[in-house]
């Protein structure tokens, strides 16, 4: 398992890729995930650790756009690869965490991923990507 990237809420997708670039975070897939109402920009770091994934709602009523309404833009989740989704999650539902999907379902990229709630993981919401 390694971190993959780190998930970011921003309200503006383009701002943002300029506020990174200044780190050396270079834009490398950009995207929509219309199930999930958000805009996704994911950014390669320099030296290629952990990626940056910029999200921004499509709109208020989205899980995204109703993170920002309450906390802001921020740290929104941190991003494992795994060999094999359904089995991390299988091991942390046994293990008696919480799930915020059940199963695995296609996410940014077309890879496949499902989300851990913030309470398994002392409030940081943690995603599962398969490798
Ligand atoms: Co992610």
């Amino acid at each position: 398992m390694r971190l993959d990237h780190v998930g970011i809420a921003v309200a503006d997708l383009e701002a943002a890729q300029d506020r990174w670039a200044q780190l050396g975070y270079r834009p490398k897939a950009q995207g929509e995930v219309s199930t999930q109402g958000v805009r996704v920009a994911m950014l390669a770091a320099p030296g290629g650790g952990p990626q940056l994934e910029l999200l921004a709602p499509t709109g208020p009523d989205t899980p995204v756009g109703r993170f920002l309404a309450k906390r802001g833009e921020g740290l929104h989740h941190l991003a494992f690869a795994v060999p094999d989704v359904a089995k991390a999650l299988a091991d942390l539902r046994s293990a008696g965490a919480r799930l915020v999907d059940e199963a695995p379902r296609p996410g940014f990229g077309g890879h496949l991923v499902a989300f851990v709630h913030p309470s398994a993981f002392g409030g940081v919401l943690v995603e599962l990507v398969q490798e």
